[in-house]
């Protein structure tokens, strides 16, 4: 395996690691706070981090790259609220998109178009996670401070949880 291409997606394996770590952490604190379905929501986001990290790791493998299990800094445990949280989940996901969209543009600079073309999958899962922490901050903007807002939307998010489904890695 290309070594530039393969450095980058270890980069990548640590970064969908440390957004498993981080929405991890949101989920343990919004249980704490009683809103059970963000709760829920964040705990399959986390697991879907966790799904991509391993997609990664696989995918370096089977290359014939050496896939590295990163060390990861304690993300921090509280938030100042339900707006704090996906405001930072939000700003963490555009951060992955650069880092993505980086990935692409090193798999072309070295003609490595199979890589190229397994890192299409992430491009178009960042559009969606994207898109969906801007729906639900447009929401929690909505709801400002209604309290039974903030139940329906709790409820709302613990259905959405359910539909998110985990793909096998293979
Ligand atoms: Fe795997 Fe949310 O980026």
């Amino acid at each position: 395996m290309n070594k530039r291409v393969e450095k980058a997606l270890n980069e990548q394996v640590e970064k969908e690691a440390s957004s498993s770590q981080f929405y991890l952490s949101m989920a343990s604190w919004a249980e704490t706070q009683g809103l059970n379905g963000t709760s829920k929501f964040l705990y399959t986001h986390s697991d879907e981090e966790r799904f991509h990290m391993l997609k990664l790791i696989k995918f370096i493998n089977e290359r014939g790259g050496v896939a590295v299990v990163p060390g990861l800094s304690v993300p921090k445990p509280t938030f100042k609220g339900i707006e704090d949280v996906f405001q930072l989940l939000l700003d963490h996901e555009l951060r992955v998109t650069e880092s993505i969209n980086n990935l692409v543009d090193i798999c072309l600079q070295e003609k490595d178009y199979s890589t190229h073309n397994f890192i299409q999958w992430y491009v178009s899962e960042q559009l969606e996670e994207e898109a969906l922490a801007r729906t639900i901050l447009d929401k929690i903007k909505l709801i400002g401070s209604d309290k039974g807002g903030l139940y329906l939307f709790d409820r709302d998010l613990e259905n959405a949880a359910i539909k998110i489904d985990t793909p096998p890695v293979n």
